[in-house]
């Protein structure tokens, strides 16, 4: 009944779990939601301003379809600022969210036939959105002992005469585990003598915690401006998720080919959006240093309240807004024996709603989300901790 392309797809497992906890949030069921791949802030205050300002304007039509001219201007400072790369609005297209970006990408540089790298534990959509494009993903696993770090050799050695793209998450959702530079350039040298694309997805850009060198832009503009796609987001970094807003750069080919594709599907991102996402990018960035602030203390203070139980395995993050929690003590063959079925239980048992690892290829995990209040965390880990030993004593007295 339905188009071939439909069975090699799922819904997003992430997305599942959110709709979940909302259905039960909205029958009145007091859950603790640590399931949110999305900044709890607000939007901030210039940023909602400078939409009101647009509606209030009746710039309200559509704009052009790759976007406003101001808007790529604005993604064009702020990669010459943040990375010191420079790029022409021709090279730049906004697009419905990072997601959008990676999705024109992926359909405009990839087909049948073709392989594409990309790392797991790690975001679903990337490899959905390479079987969208008919090609085949192969995969470069990462490891909690070695804290999920992406390095050089795993993806030269996964390189064949086929790879046509290898896809690159830093800092990772789930892990938040970053690249370095001298891998990305690695990787690069090599890809640039085999003329591979790299495509960046750098939705978590802004939320990274130590002050480390993560220029990976310049590192792949210096080797490989040629086949390099920067993939942006203001969702996470502005906290702005529900405005839809993301932005792909890269050279003005690849670009014009995303933004025929993109004027036969969505067309231009809300021009209300764009003018929002505009303030976001040239206002003042301090907003943005004060939600990662938070973020961390949140990061240092979960990690504490959850190491009451050792079983527990977490390491601090290096990047984004999850605690990726090593949890296949809990996993038995006569118990609850998957992650799924011990996120399930912890909703039923513990209302307590998270990620089960499956989601990101990663059975033995769960994904903890600090995108919450304080208050929300410790009544979060206080349950987890309760269902976990109520278990304990459960199993004891069979
Ligand atoms: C790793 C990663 N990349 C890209 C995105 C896309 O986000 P958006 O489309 O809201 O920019 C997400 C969203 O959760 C993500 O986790």
């Amino acid at each position: 009944m339905l188009a071939q392309r439909t069975k090699r797809i799922g819904v997003s497992p992430t997305m599942k779990v959110a709709a979940e906890a909302l259905r039960l949030k909205a029958q009145g069921v007091d859950i603790v939601d640590l399931g949110a791949g999305e900044p709890d802030f607000p939007t901030p205050q210039h940023v909602s301003r400078a939409a009101h300002a647009a509606i209030d304007a009746n710039f309200t039509k559509y704009t052009t379809n790759s976007g406003t001219d101001e808007l790529k201007r604005a993604v064009c400072e702020r990669y010459r600022a943040d990375y010191g790369v420079e790029y022409t609005p021709a090279e730049v297209i906004i697009t419905a969210g990072g997601k959008q970006a990676l999705f024109n990408s992926a359909l405009c540089l990839f087909g049948a036939g073709d392989e594409v790298i990309t790392h797991m534990p790690g975001w679903p959509t990337l490899v959905e959105q390479i079987k969208l494009a008919d090609a085949e993903p192969v995969i470069v696993r990462t490891h909690a002992e070695d804290g999920f770090r992406l390095r050089a050799e795993p993806f030269l050695r996964a390189i064949t005469p086929r790879t046509r793209g290898i896809i690159i998450n830093s800092p990772g959702n789930p892990t938040g585990a970053l690249i370095d530079e001298a891998a990305v350039a690695a990787i690069a040298d090599e890809a640039a003598r085999r003329e591979i694309w790299i495509l960046l997805d750098l939705c978590y850009e802004k939320l990274i915690y130590d002050a480390v060198p993560h220029n990976l832009p310049a590192v792949l503009v210096k080797r490989m401006r040629d086949r390099t796609v920067l993939c942006g987001s203001s969702s996470k970094a502005y906290a702005m998720t529900g405005w839809r807003c993301g932005w792909a750069v890269a050279p003005a080919p690849l670009v014009a080919a995303c933004n025929a594709l993109q004027s036969h599907s969505t067309s231009n991102v809300c021009s209300i959006t764009q003018k929002a996402a505009t303030a976001a990018l040239t206002g003042p960035q301090d907003c943005v240093t004060a939600m990662l602030d938070e973020y961390r203390v949140r990061r240092d203070q979960m990690c504490e309240w959850l190491a009451a139980e050792p079983r527990l395995r977490v390491a601090k993050p290096s990047g984004a807004f999850y605690l990726f929690v090593d949890v296949s003590d809990f996993l038995s063959p006569d118990g609850l024996r998957t992650t799924a079925e011990l996120a399930q239980a912890l909703l039923d048992d513990a209302r307590v709603a998270l990620t089960p690892g499956e989601a990101f290829d990663a059975p033995g995990f769960i994904r903890i989300s600090y995108a919450t209040s304080m208050q929300e965390l410790k009544r979060g880990a206080d349950r987890i901790i309760e269902f976990v030993h109520a278990r304990e004593a459960r199993a004891l007295a069979q």
